[in-house]
C-alpha cells in the first residue's frame, strides 16, 4: 500500500520544492489528501524523479558551498544522542513490524491448514500461489526505503499555530535549524540565557543538546516547554512557538561585532563581513538595513546576508567609503534592523526581483532567505546593469530547479510580472523608471516593492 507523506517531506524526497509541489496540486497533476501525498502518485506525477541520487544532501551542500560559503557548512551527522535516540526510535518500528508480520504469517499458516482439513484445497493451493507469487514480485518500495533511512538524518518539524514547517538536521538546534529555513522564531540570545525562545512541544520528542543557564519552572517543564536555542528534534515534532511576522515585532539591537574580512566584489564595490559575538547576534528580516559606526563615522547599509546566518553579516559598500578602509578585527558598533523592504511572504505571488547595480546588494539577502523559506515554484532574480556576484547568481540557476537568473540589456527585456510580486532596487532614476513602465503595462502599484 502506498504511503502517505506530508508535502514537505515529499519535496525533498524529490529534491524540488514544496513551491513546485504545490503548484502540481494546483494544476490537478498531483493529488493531495489533507496536505498529505501518496508515494504512488508522487511516481505517476514526477515519473523522471532521481531517486538513486540523493537530492537533498547534493543541493543543500551544492547551494551552502557555492552560495553561502564554509561558514554555514554543517555536518550532516546529528548530534550523537539524537542519533541514537532516532535509530532506537526505528529499531522499535521495525521490531512492531516484524511482530505484527510473524502473527499474520501464523494466521495464514493456519487458514491453510484448516482450509485443507475442510476440502476446500483447491481455494488453499490458490491463496498459497498468490501468496509465493506476492512474495517473489514485491520490490522493495524505493521511495519509502528513502524516506525511511532520511529520518534517520532529519526530523520534520511543524510550528503552530502558523503552521509553518521547517526540517531539523545535523548538529543544529531547533532554533538553528528554523532560522536556517527562513523562519523568524522568537529569540533573543541564542545561548539558552534569556528565555525568549521558550516553546512547547506538542508532541513528538526533543533532547537537549546545548548546555543553558535559563532555568524553567517544574510547572513549565511539566507542560513541555524547552528552550528552542538548545534542544533538537529526535523525531518529528509540533511545536507551539512564538514567530516574527513583520519588521516591527523585532526589536532594535545595538551589537559591537568584529570584522572578518574586506573584500573587493568589482563594480568598485568591496564586501565587508562582520561577524557578531556568539551569545549576541543581529535579529533581522532579509532585506532591512543596519547602522555601521566606527568612531565618528556612522552609515546606514542594506544587509545582503541572510537572517538564516545571525552570526555573520554580510554588507556590500562603495569602495569610496570611508568604513570600506576597514582592517580585520577591528570593532564595527552594529545599530539596526531598519526598513520594511522584506518579502511579502504571505501574499501567494512568485517574487520577481528586478536591481540595478548595488541595487543587488538590497536583494540578496532576500532571494537568500525566498529560497530558504522552499515555498516558491519560480523565483525569477532579473539584473540590468552591475555584474558583481554575477557567478553567485549563475550557481543559485545550477543550484535550484525553481530559480531563473535573467542578465537583460534593456528594460525592454524585463520578464512578465503578471501573478508576481516585484521588488525594485538600485539608482532612484532607474527604480521610478521600472516602476512606471510596470504600472502602465497594467500591473497594480501595491504589488510592486522598492526600499
Ligand atoms: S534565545 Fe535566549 S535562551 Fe534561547
Amino acid at each position: 500500500m502506498a504511503q502517505l507523506l506530508n508535502l514537505s517531506r515529499a519535496a525533498r524526497l524529490l529534491g524540488l520544492s514544496r513551491g513546485i509541489l504545490q503548484q502540481a496540486i494546483r494544476d490537478g497533476r498531483l493529488a493531495s489528501f489533507d496536505g498529505m501525498v501518496s508515494t504512488g502518485d508522487l511516481l505517476a506525477a514526477f515519473p523522471d524523479a532521481d531517486l538513486d541520487s540523493d537530492p537533498v544532501f547534493e543541493k543543500i551542500t551544492k547551494i551552502r558551498e557555492e552560495s553561502f560559503g564554509k561558514r554555514v557548512r554543517e555536518r550532516l551527522l546529528p548530534d550523537r544522542e539524537v542519533l541514537s535516540a532516532r535509530l532506537f526510535e526505528q529499531s522499535g518500528e521495525l521490531a512492531d513490524l516484524r511482530h505484527h508480520l510473524e502473527r499474520y504469517h501464523g494466521i495464514v499458516v493456519s487458514t491453510l491448514e484448516k482450509l485443507r482439513s475442510r476440502g476446500y484445497s483447491d481455494l488453499a493451493d490458490w491463496l498459497d500461489q498468490q501468496l509465493k507469487e506476492a512474495l517473489v514480485t514485491g520490490a522493495p518500495d524505493r521511495i519509502e526505503a528513502l524516506e525511511g533511512y532520511m529520518r534517520i538524518f532529519s526530523a520534520n518539524v511543524k510550528l503552530v499555530p502558523s503552521g509553518r514547517e521547517f526540517f531539523s538536521e545535523g548538529t543544529d538546534t531547533l532554533l538553528e535549524a528554523a532560522l536556517r529555513s527562513g523562519l523568524a522564531l522568537n529569540y533573543g540570545c541564542s545561548s539558552g540565557n534569556c528565555g525568549l525562545c521558550k516553546a512547547r512541544v506538542v508532541s513528538g520528542e526533543t533532547r537537549q543538546v546545548r548546555h543553558h543557564d535559563y532555568l524553567l519552572s517544574e510547572a513549565e517543564k511539566n507542560s513541555g516547554f524547552i528552550l528552542a536555542c538548545s534542544h533538537a528534534a529526535v523525531s518529528d515534532v509540533v511545536l507551539e512557538a512564538l514567530e516574527a511576522s513583520r519588521p516591527e515585532d523585532i526589536p532594535l539591537q545595538e551589537i559591537e561585532a568584529r570584522v572578518k574580512s574586506v573584500e573587493p566584489l568589482g563594480d568598485f564595490l568591496v564586501k565587508l563581513h562582520l561577524q557578531c559575538p556568539r551569545s549576541s547576534r543581529m535579529r533581522f528580516f532579509a532585506g532591512q538595513s543596519a547602522i555601521l559606526e566606527v568612531g565618528q563615522v556612522a552609515k546606514e547599509y542594506p544587509i545582503s546576508s541572510c537572517p538564516c546566518d545571525d552570526r555573520n553579516l554580510e554588507f556590500h559598500l562603495p569602495e569610496s567609503d570611508a568604513l570600506a578602509r576597514l582592517e580585520k578585527g577591528e570593532s564595527v558598533r552594529v545599530l539596526g534592523p531598519y526598513g520594511k523592504f522584506v518579502l511579502e511572504e504571505d501574499s501567494g505571488r512568485e517574487p520577481l526581483f528586478i536591481v540595478s547595480n548595488e541595487g543587488f546588494s538590497r536583494v540578496k539577502g532576500i532571494v537568500e532567505h525566498a529560497v530558504a523559506l522552499d515555498i516558491y515554484s519560480t523565483i525569477l532574480l532579473c539584473r540590468i546593469g552591475g555584474t558583481y556576484l554575477s557567478n553567485l547568481c549563475r550557481s543559485w540557476e545550477d543550484a535550484l530547479d525553481n530559480f531563473v537568473y535573467v542578465q537583460a540589456e534593456s528594460l525592454d527585456a524585463l520578464p512578465d510580472p503578471q501573478n508576481r510580486d516585484v521588488y525594485l532596487a538600485g539608482p532612484t532614476g532607474f527604480v521610478m523608471e521600472v516602476r512606471e513602465k510596470l504600472i502602465a503595462s497594467g500591473l497594480q502599484p501595491e504589488r510592486i516593492f522598492t526600499p
